[in-house]
């Protein structure tokens, strides 16, 4: 394979922010939601947007984006079909990673936690919230199995809408959402000539213990 030049010598020095340490939360996931507000303020492209991981059965890891759609004092929550392969992997293998990556905030976060399924109320309510299309997509798209064609799909899809013409959508049995209550949190900010600050946060039972890393 030929050497591309120009991606070796992407690098950016990172000048916009620092970590006041004193000002940090001592409760990560209030920080988190100042960072994910700051994003939103930012109008960051998709600021909600992070990626998944997954651990299937032989431990193969697996990632992919999922939005945040909720956070609160039992963790984060996000969306998804339950017999996808993520709900598969997540059903053999409870602990997950996720990250996000805001580059016009120069910060990476990380967390990682233990899933559990979100209560069917919960989840109704927010299928409920959904637009249409998106409430016919669920009922119509096996997430992760093999198609014929996207013909095959769009066809599923009408059926569906015909389906449920001029009544509300139930949600499927095999969608609705994740609570990932969080034991680790990773903090990073970008700085310049690479001395990045990285603030890391480990549960022990109800107290969260801070550290400073490497970068
Ligand atoms: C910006 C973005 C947001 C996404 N949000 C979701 C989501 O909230 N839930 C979801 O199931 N898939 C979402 N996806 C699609 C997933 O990345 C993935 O393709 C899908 O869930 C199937 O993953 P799996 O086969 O590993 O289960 C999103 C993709 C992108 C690029």
């Amino acid at each position: 394979m030929t050497k591309h030049k120009d991606i070796a010598s992407i690098r950016t020095d990172f000048l916009k922010h620092h970590i006041d340490l004193s000002k940090l939360n001592e409760n990560p996931l209030l920080q988190m939601k100042e960072w994910i507000d700051d994003a939103i303020r930012l109008e960051h492209e998709e600021p909600t947007a992070m990626s998944l991981s997954t651990v299937d059965k032989s431990g193969k890891p697996h990632s992919r984006i999922v939005l945040l759609k909720g956070m609160d004092g039992s963790g984060l929550q996000f969306y998804t079909n339950y017999e996808s392969a993520k709900g598969r992997q997540m059903s053999e293998h409870a602990h997950v990673a996720l990250l996000f990556f805001w580059s016009g905030l120069e910060r990476q976060l990380r967390v990682e936690g233990v899933v559990t399924k979100l209560s069917e109320k919960v989840s109704d309510a927010y299928f409920a919230s959904r637009p249409r299309e998106s409430q016919i997509g669920a009922w119509a798209s096996p997430q992760s199995q093999p198609l014929k064609s996207l013909v095959s799909l769009e066809a599923r899809f009408n059926d569906y809408a015909q389906k449920f013409e001029g009544r509300d959508i139930p949600r499927p049995l095999h969608w609705g959402g994740y609570n990932v209550m969080p034991d680790y949190f990773e903090f990073w900010q970008g700085r310049p000539g690479r001395l990045h600050q990285r603030v890391a946060f480990t549960r022990d039972n109800e107290k969260w213990n801070r550290e400073i890393l490497a970068p």
